[in-house]
């Protein structure tokens, strides 16, 4: 089928992007963690979707105020807080530099762009057609936090699950939905963020407790015994994640071409509903 052969090539083109991306490390350091307690936003201070970076800005890894961001802010912040190695998130931050016209610098909030990494049937937040694409939202979150039941942790498999509901639920509620190879892409790579950062990034299991905390408070859970990863997380770790997450989402198209938003005047998308 043309399009099956379309979508491997998307997948095996994103995944080889990543993997080729070798910046190598960022040299180990000791971090004070001292330095980095968690406190929550002030009323000047900007996030956004993204529970990753939100989490690392409540504990001033990024900036606290959520502004001012660029390459080299993030891949230290991601290396600093969750051993993150710069192949695993440089696509992620040069494609959030189409979320605004600044040239040289983004937001937490500028990122809730719908369209440029913004999508639907999210894990953690409702969809853009629907109302607010940027904040935590227990009642979309369900889904995941009660996946795998019967363990005390998440896997690949729970992973792709939720993925699954998450995108009959969202097409049932949002007949508008955008769902194309590149919104599959970037969701099974944010699932194998979540199982990577909290849990093991080689065998994708996490503790329940801690990417409950992660998403639900936007904090690292170290006072409940979670520690950063010992194993670089990168693109031969991530790869594989993904991969098995994506096979256990058992996914299709809601139809439409992979398009993205290269900036707030943009088009949204190319798909073609009706
Ligand atoms: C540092 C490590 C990171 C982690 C652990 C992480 C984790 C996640 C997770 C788990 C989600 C899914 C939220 C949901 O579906 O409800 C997400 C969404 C998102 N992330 Fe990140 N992320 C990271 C880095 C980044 C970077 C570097 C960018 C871009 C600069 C980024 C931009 C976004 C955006 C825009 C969303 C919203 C997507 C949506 O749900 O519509 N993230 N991230
Ligand atoms: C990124 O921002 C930091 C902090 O504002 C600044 O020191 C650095 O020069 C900037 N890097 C680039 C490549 O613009
Ligand atoms: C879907 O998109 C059409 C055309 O843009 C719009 O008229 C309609 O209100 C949208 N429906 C929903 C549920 O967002
Ligand atoms: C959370 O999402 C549900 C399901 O779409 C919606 O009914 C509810 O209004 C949302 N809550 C908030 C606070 O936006
Ligand atoms: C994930 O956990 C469930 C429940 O224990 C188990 O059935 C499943 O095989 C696990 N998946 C993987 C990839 O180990
Ligand atoms: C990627 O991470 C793995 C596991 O942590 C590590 O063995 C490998 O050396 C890393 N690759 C690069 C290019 O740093």
């Amino acid at each position: 089928m043309a399009f099956k052969s379309f979508l491997s090539f998307c997948i095996v083109a994103i995944s080889a992007l990543i993997v080729s991306a070798d910046h190598g490390d960022l040299g180990s350091r000791a971090i004070d963690w001292n330095n980095h307690q968690w406190m929550a936003p002030g009323p000047n201070d900007l996030r956004g979707p993204c529970p990753g970076l939100n989490t690392l800005a409540n504990h001033g890894f990024l900036p606290r105020d959520g502004r001012n961001l660029n390459m080299s802010v993030i891949l230290d912040a991601g290396f600093n807080g969750y051993h993150m190695q710069p192949d695993g998130l440089a696509l992620a931050v040069k494609a959030a530099t189409f979320s605004t016209d600044d040239p040289f610098t983004f937001t937490l909030d500028d990122i809730k762009l719908h369209g440029t990494i913004e999508h639907d049937a999210s894990l953690s937040r409702n969809d853009f057609a629907l109302g607010d694409n940027v904040h935590f939202n227990e009642t979309i979150f369900k889904t995941l936090a009660d996946s795998n039941p019967g363990v005390d942790y998440y896997n690949t498999t729970s992973a792709g699950q939720v993925q699954q509901k998450r995108l009959a639920d969202a097409e049932i509620a949002n007949p508008n939905i955008t769902n194309t190879a590149k919104e599959f892409f970037i969701r099974s790579g944010e699932s194998a963020f979540y199982l990577s950062v909290m849990g093991n990034p080689l065998t994708g299991v996490a503790p329940k407790k801690f990417v409950q905390i992660f998403f639900r408070e936007e904090r690292l859970p170290i006072a409940e015994g979670w520690r950063r990863s010992d194993t670089p997380i990168n693109g031969s770790t991530l790869g594989p994640l993904i991969d098995a997450i994506a096979e256990q989402s058992h996914w299709t198209t809601s139809g439409g071409c992979p398009w993205i938003r290269v900036g707030p005047e943009s088009a949204t998308t190319l798909v073609q509903h009706g």
